[in-house]
């Protein structure tokens, strides 16, 4: 690790690790294009390249890595599409993720509304999350039907059923108790937000959690994003100076 630090001139301080990274992985369309290839082809290489991802992210010792793999806008994309997909989440769980919960103490934990999505995927995504429920490496959180807006909605609905059963005064309600709410609750917000292939905007991703996250762009597509562009966001991220509103 050290060497390949070195050979791609990349310095990173221990002691300044981010410790949770969110993904929006972009591109998989445009990659399949380029190459004369089916959109699908896109997918398959880009849920590859999240295994990729995931395996380093563990390695180098990061504790929450999130990323936007369905979002609540993207029931839009063409049926054939959106079928695909979620064959690719099906087999995604078969295989990976079931080698990761084998070979790994990686955590999996999911957000978003699950509950539109096929029953069978739905008992896939709660097995997963219950047999890795207890692992303390690397937290991976996939966003799957996720919307920001929509998340906040659902937080809003929840927060005010409370208050109308008398659990929670209005008086006590504060960013912290809202917390609560979130699929996020358990989770730190992102110290750095990275989105590929060229695109500079956050597309309905964590909208609460992102206020003073980071944000690290890149022209590359998803499929071909490796393991030093990684390491670049995060050396990046460490000369950065962050204040959170405040002064140094
Ligand atoms: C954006 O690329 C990507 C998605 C909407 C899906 C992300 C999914 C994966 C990386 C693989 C599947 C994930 C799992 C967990 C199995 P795009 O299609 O919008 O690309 P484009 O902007 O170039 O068209």
């Amino acid at each position: 690790m050290l060497e390949f630090l070195k050979r791609k001139k990349i310095k990173i301080e221990k002691e300044k690790m981010p410790q949770h990274i969110a993904i929006i992985m972009d591109g998989n369309g445009r990659w399949a294009k380029k190459r004369g290839l089916p959109r699908s082809a896109g997918h398959r290489f880009g849920a590859q390249k999240l295994k990729e991802i995931v395996l380093f992210a563990d390695e180098i010792g990061l504790k929450y890595l999130t990323v936007y793999a369905f979002s609540t806008e993207n029931w839009k994309r063409p049926k054939d599409e959106v079928e695909n997909l979620m064959n690719l989440l099906r087999e995604f769980f078969d295989t990976e993720i079931e080698n990761l919960i084998k070979k790994t103490q990686i955590r999996i934990k999911v957000i978003g509304d699950i509950s539109k999505l096929d029953k069978d995927i739905q008992e896939r995504i709660i097995s997963a999350e219950g047999r890795t429920k207890d692992k303390r490496g690397l937290c991976v959180v996939i966003a799957l039907n996720y919307g920001g807006r929509q998340e906040i909605i659902n937080a809003v609905k929840n927060l005010a059923l409370d208050i109308k059963n008398g659990k929670i005064d209005i008086e006590d309600v504060d960013e912290e108790l809202f917390k609560k709410y979130l699929y996020t609750y358990d989770i730190p917000d992102p110290d750095l937000l990275i989105r590929p292939s060229g695109e500079m905007r956050v597309s309905n991703f964590l909208l609460w959690q992102i206020s003073y996250t980071e944000f690290w762009f890149s022209n590359v597509l998803w499929p071909d994003f490796k393991k030093e562009h990684l390491l670049k966001a995060i050396e990046d991220y460490q000369k950065r100076d962050r204040r959170f509103g405040g002064v140094k």
